[in-house]
């Protein structure tokens, strides 16, 4: 297996994995439309960097676009398709419920269908903890209900995950979802909780926790973990799975910012906040499955995760 299909390269997961792919001397293709959701600066960053190698190609544009898809299909005979191109981001998809279902449900239909018309039968595709929703049963497994998601990005991934099942049902496409858990480390989206509060507090700003006094809790992943959990599917795919990938460990938001704290050695000046419709309390992977079947072992508990972002973002500042 050589040529890979990645569908949103510039972003912050599809830029590592693209480079882990690229060091293996996989051929990687990548669409992605840098979309504004933050700096198109950070996305470029992330693409100069895998531009060093000749086994890259970037094609800016649009999994909205089913003509482009259709040429880049016709062009390329593809291996593997790694789909991570999303709207990503819970809060933005209740002012833009339309605009997630556009490129996350009907881009990945689009995908599904070039595939199907193409005969390329393997695919990875991001999907999500927040399918979760606000589930009682901790830890979250596969085989747990999945049917009340809060928010439409939620939604989104959920109808993702439907059309894959039904894809391999129709069509035999072996097709592997993760369900990432908060995944941070070096060039993370600038929105996320870790990197916002990293930056703001680094620049003496006030922080705002906006859970009311910092109990929620997340199953933070780091990068280094989820890339190792995708680059072990890549020969096990059989059939539709869904896997968890994350730490397997809850981490309260008052205790994070603890650790950005410490590590950046600097006191945060919080405020607290409302809770913020779409927020889910408490995220927590059981990651067995993806152990058991996949191999997966993640290794970077929160306090060396941070470390680590924290030096990277020292450095780039
Ligand atoms: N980061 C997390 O904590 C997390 C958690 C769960 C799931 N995910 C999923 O993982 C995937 C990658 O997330 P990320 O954090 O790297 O986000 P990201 O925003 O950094 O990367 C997504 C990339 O997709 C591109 N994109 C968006 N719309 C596109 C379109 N219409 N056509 C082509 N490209 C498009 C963006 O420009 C961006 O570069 C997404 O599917 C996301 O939903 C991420």
């Amino acid at each position: 297996m050589k040529n890979i299909f990645l569908t949103g390269g510039a972003g912050f997961i599809g830029s590592h994995f693209a480079n882990k792919l690229l060091e293996n001397n996989f051929h990687v293709i990548t669409i992605d439309n840098f979309d504004p959701f933050y700096k198109r600066s950070l996305k470029e960053k992330n693409i100069s960097l895998l531009c060093k190698y000749k086994n890259f190609k970037l094609i800016e544009g649009d999994i909205r676009d089913k003509y482009l898809l259709s040429d880049i299909f016709k062009k390329h005979e593809f291996d593997l398709i790694v789909h991570l191109a999303a709207k990503a981001g819970v809060r933005p998809s209740i002012e833009d419920p339309t605009g997630y279902f556009e490129v996350n449900v009907q881009g990945t239909i689009n995908i599904l269908e070039e595939m199907r018309k193409n005969k390329v039968s393997k695919m990875l595709i991001a999907s999500s903890s927040s399918v979760y929703g606000n589930n009682k049963k901790i830890p979250f497994s596969e085989s747990d209900n999945v049917d009340n998601p809060i928010s439409p990005y939620a939604a989104s991934k959920k109808a993702c995950e439907l059309l894959c099942s039904t894809y391999n049902t129709l069509y035999g496409l072996d097709i592997t979802a993760f369900r990432f858990f908060t995944v941070y480390g070096p060039a993370q989206r600038p929105e996320m909780a870790i990197a916002k509060f990293a930056n703001l507090i680094l620049n003496d700003k006030p922080i705002t926790l906006f859970d009311g006094k910092g109990s929620t809790s997340r199953d933070y992943t780091y990068i280094d973990d989820i890339v190792d959990g995708l680059y072990k599917s890549i020969d096990k795919l059989d059939g539709f799975k869904i896997y968890n990938i994350g730490e397997s460990q809850g981490i309260k938001l008052i205790d994070l910012v603890g650790i950005i704290e410490k590590n950046l050695n600097k006191k945060a000046e919080i405020i607290f906040g409302d809770k913020q419709p779409g927020d889910v309390d408490i995220t927590f992977a059981d990651v067995s499955k993806a152990k058991l079947e996949l191999g997966y072992s993640p290794k970077i508990k929160i306090e060396d995760g941070i470390k680590r972002y924290v030096d990277w973002l020292i450095l780039n500042k």
